[in-house]
């Protein structure tokens, strides 16, 4: 049996909060993913883009070139790589940056792709470096120099792969070396969603879980979704639990309200590390101006997720503004947290 007392009250917390996805809603976030260019609410621009690419690509019976997603977590970059391969007829094969330790292991992948396959790597900017040389004459040439053998005696054994499409993605494009990020033919940078292309995937996502839902309830998910379809749809399955335990089961405004203050989401659908992000850089720092790694260390969190994670959404929203100072709480964070802001802010 579980001591209840060595589970503290914040792990309790995040067990619940809606920010945290369990298997099953991992389960659901797949059954709810567009499968089709057409069915991607937003991203109009992009989606516009990666039409032509793929529309060009079919009629010249090619794979079409390599395309880089970028954007915050949650925005849909996996979701188009596997569109990607599903609008060209062809399989996806799936890696990560980090999973890719030595080239050889990449060399493994690159040289067993069928011929237009879609190699899709998350978190591209993360790949060591050796294997991110690989990728430059893979990319370009559909070829890799395998090294066989060490020191003096050291060969390079040219392999020729067949023709495929790279998809890279990351939440950092800015991180990307230039000889990397020179061989992507397409770059499509993802921008967060707007409240009504939020209520669209509501809906839309309601329809496939069955779940009765009104305008102003997807309105009110779709508010306090921080412009990111992923957690419009995993408050949507809260929202829907919350109805279906303590109501009829369909989704209103008023029961979307309930179920969303009870999960601790705000009004501006700051999560957790929004808020502590908020109260360090206005509690701790009186505003700032002060830099992203002494705001993750007050947080407890690494600067690279504060920096990825938060500030992007915390920017869009006119909470926080960037100076080359360090960051700056602008007007509106004060007043978010209840409190008077100071009559100068260093802007
Ligand atoms: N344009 C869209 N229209 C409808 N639903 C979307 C859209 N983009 C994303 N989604 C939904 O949001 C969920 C998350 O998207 P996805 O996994 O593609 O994000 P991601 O950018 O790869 O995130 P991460 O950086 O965390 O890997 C998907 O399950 C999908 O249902
Ligand atoms: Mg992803």
């Amino acid at each position: 049996m579980t001591d209840e007392s060595d589970i503290s009250a914040d792990d309790w917390a995040k067990a619940l909060t809606a920010a945290e996805a369990g298997p099953e809603d991992d389960a659901a976030e797949n059954s709810i993913r567009p499968g089709k260019l057409d069915d991607v609410v937003g991203q109009t621009r992009v989606r516009e883009q990666l039409h032509l690419l793929l529309e060009s690509a079919r009629r010249r019976g090619s794979a079409p070139d390599h395309l880089l997603l970028s954007g915050p977590p949650g925005l849909g970059k996996t979701t188009l790589a596997m569109i990607v391969a599903a609008e060209m007829g062809v399989s996806l094969r799936q890696t990560s940056g980090p999973a890719i330790e030595r080239s050889g292991d990449l060399a493994a992948i690159l040289t067993s792709l069928a011929p237009g396959e879609v190699l899709f790597i998350d978190e591209i900017h993360r790949m060591a470096r050796p294997a991110e040389e690989l990728l430059y004459t893979a990319m370009e040439d559909f070829r890799v120099d395998v090294v066989v053998g060490k020191g003096p005696g050291a060969t390079a054994i040219p392999l020729d792969l067949e023709p495929f499409t790279l998809v890279g993605a990351t939440t950092r494009s800015g991180l990307l070396t230039g000889p990397l990020r020179d061989r992507f033919g397409f770059m499509g940078q993802l921008e967060f969603y707007t409240d009504a292309e939020l209520a669209t995937i509501v809906h839309r996502s309601a329809a496939i879980l069955e779940v009765e839902i009104d305008a102003a309830g997807a309105d009110e998910i779709a508010r306090r979704s921080r412009g990111t379809p992923r957690i419009a749809n995993r408050l949507l399955r809260r929202v829907r639990d919350f109805a279906q335990v303590r109501s009829d089961g369909s989704i209103d405004a008023a029961t979307a309200d309930a179920a969303l203050d009870l999960y601790d989401v705000d009004i501006l659908g700051l999560d957790r590390l929004d808020r502590a992000v908020l109260n360090a850089l206005v509690g701790t720092f009186g505003g700032g101006p002060v830099g992203v790694t002494t705001i993750a260390v007050a947080v407890g969190e690494q600067s690279d997720t504060v920096e990825e994670v938060s500030e992007p959404y915390l920017v869009r929203t006119g909470l926080i503004a960037r100076t080359p100072r360090g960051r700056v709480a602008t007007a509106a964070a004060w007043r978010h947290l209840g409190k008077t802001p100071p009559d100068t802010i260093p802007l």
